[in-house]
């Protein structure tokens, strides 16, 4: 039943039989747009190594907020730049906080879009680690009621979601008791539970100045020779609560996307995250990639590997094409 009798090039004559037969396709319901709010005001600070993002002050935010929504891209993460950073990352769980106070603003002028919140304190710890530091160690078990706190003070902020990217053991468990305390049952997390320790978040350790100031990330997050790990890192996080799963990177890790959809019913989200936008900027820039193709074809990619959700610099590019 070979050829010539099968010749798959039938059904890919025409643009409309191409439609036909398309299996995988991309809405900006598909998309998360992740945004890093600073301090003062009229402030956007352009971030050098991902072109076309910024840090914004909330009253920008705000405007970045709105064409977001109009875009019908349904919901955005946000990253605080705090004024001032110390050991235990306080500035992140103060509920004055720079995230806190972007929260209940946007939560006020931009109605509807759903607000997430990444919950980890490196971006507010003088050393840059994820963790509380004790002789040169990062402290799983302490650092839980810092991740508690940042998670209550989001919410009660405005956050419709928490996303806890720290990779400490018990997280999950941990921010869905303290929220039950406090009353929000119906705010759900979603756990960045499969989170590898990847060199392309560098991009993002200059936007958000978090570059770890001894050490590296590897105590912590996962080697990323790993699958069963990974799977495991999942299911556990399943048990602890969380309502919506991540991988993350996304592109470097498909095969990981599509073990974990075939294991879990959960919605599954992908991050596809800031080195791997800046490589298609920079290829782009230096003439050696169509970036429009280069951006949706990596997209494409991640929903075909399984990913229900992906987190993207380029949501609003491609939320723009997809009209
Ligand atoms: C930790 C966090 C990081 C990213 C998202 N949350 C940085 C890290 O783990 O070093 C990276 C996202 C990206 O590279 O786009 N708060």
């Amino acid at each position: 039943m070979a050829f010539p009798i099968q010749r798959m090039r039938r059904l890919r004559e025409t643009d409309a039989l191409r439609r036909m037969v398309r299996e995988t396709g991309l809405t900006p319901n598909d998309f998360i747009y992740p945004a890093f709010v600073t301090e003062g005001e009229g402030r956007r600070e352009p971030i050098a190594s991902m072109p076309g993002q910024a840090r914004l002050s909330v009253d920008l935010l705000v405007k970045e907020a709105s064409e977001v929504k109009a875009l019908g891209i349904p919901a955005m993460i946000l990253f605080g730049i705090p004024g001032r950073k110390d050991e235990r990352g306080s500035s992140g769980y103060d509920p004055d906080g720079i995230v806190q106070r972007a929260l209940r603003t946007l939560k006020a002028q931009v109605p509807g879009l759903v607000l997430i919140t990444d919950v980890c304190i490196d971006e507010y710890t003088s050393h840059g680690h994820c963790g509380i530091v004790r002789d040169g160690k990062i402290l799983n078990d302490e650092t839980l009621d810092c991740l508690r706190a940042m998670a209550k003070t989001h919410v009660e902020a405005g956050a419709d979601m928490v996303a806890p990217s720290d990779m400490m053991d018990g997280r999950v468990a941990a921010i869905r008791d303290e929220l039950d305390r406090a009353g929000f049952v119906d705010v759900p997390i979603m756990a960045y539970a499969a989170k590898f320790a990847s060199c392309f978040y560098a991009p993002f350790r200059d936007a958000a100045h978090s570059c770890p100031q001894f050490g590296d990330r590897q105590s912590y997050q996962m080697d990323p020779a790993n699958t069963r790990e990974a799977l495991r890192e999942i299911e556990l996080d399943i048990e602890e609560g969380a309502d919506i799963i991540m991988v993350k990177p996304a592109m470097p890790y498909l095969d990981i996307i599509s073990a974990a959809r075939g294991r879990t019913l959960l919605p599954l989200a992908a991050y596809q995250v800031s080195g791997e936008y800046s490589m298609v900027k920079a290829a782009a820039q230096a003439g050696w990639l169509d970036e429009t193709r280069a951006m949706m074809e990596s997209l494409l990619s991640i929903k075909r590997a399984g990913a229900d959700m992906i987190l993207t610099y380029f949501a609003k590019e491609a939320a723009a094409l997809l009209q």
